[in-house]
């Protein structure tokens, strides 16, 4: 198993929805964050130039997935969130050791997607 963490800008959040839906995958968690990608602007000051780093709103989608779902999870966080241009987000994957489903105590590969229900 493996948790598909993918920050993604919030004006695209809907169509990663919807491009998750599309390939079946089912449970996510979805929340607002504030990011920052690399990227410094320089800011002239009297005594020279600084830096900023300044944060930008981004939405995180959090989702466990069983093996066989991980790749078109990925698919859909870069179909859904792409725009092209500069701040499009990532998708991080990261190894996920238990589930478990607090209805049925059901766990792992019961408790993820898929749900065929
Ligand atoms: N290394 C990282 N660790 C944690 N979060 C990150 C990291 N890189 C990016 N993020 C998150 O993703 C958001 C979007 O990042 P961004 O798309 O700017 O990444 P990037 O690597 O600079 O790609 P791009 O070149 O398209 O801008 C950031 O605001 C931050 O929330
Ligand atoms: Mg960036």
């Amino acid at each position: 198993m493996k948790l598909v963490i993918g920050v993604v800008r919030p004006e695209k959040a809907n169509d990663v929805l919807e491009a998750l839906y599309r390939a079946e995958v089912r449970g996510v968690s979805m929340s607002r964050v504030q990011g920052h990608g690399g990227e410094l602007e320089r800011v002239e000051t009297y005594r020279g130039t600084t830096v900023k780093v300044g944060l930008s709103e981004k939405v995180r989608f959090e989702i466990a997935v069983s093996d066989d779902f991980v790749d078109q999870t990925i698919d859909a966080l870069c179909e859904g969130g792409r725009t092209g241009e500069v701040g499009d987000g990532k998708v991080f994957v990261v190894p996920l050791e238990r589930v478990v489903r607090i209805r049925t105590g059901e766990t792992d590969v019961s408790a993820v997607t898929p749900v065929d229900k």
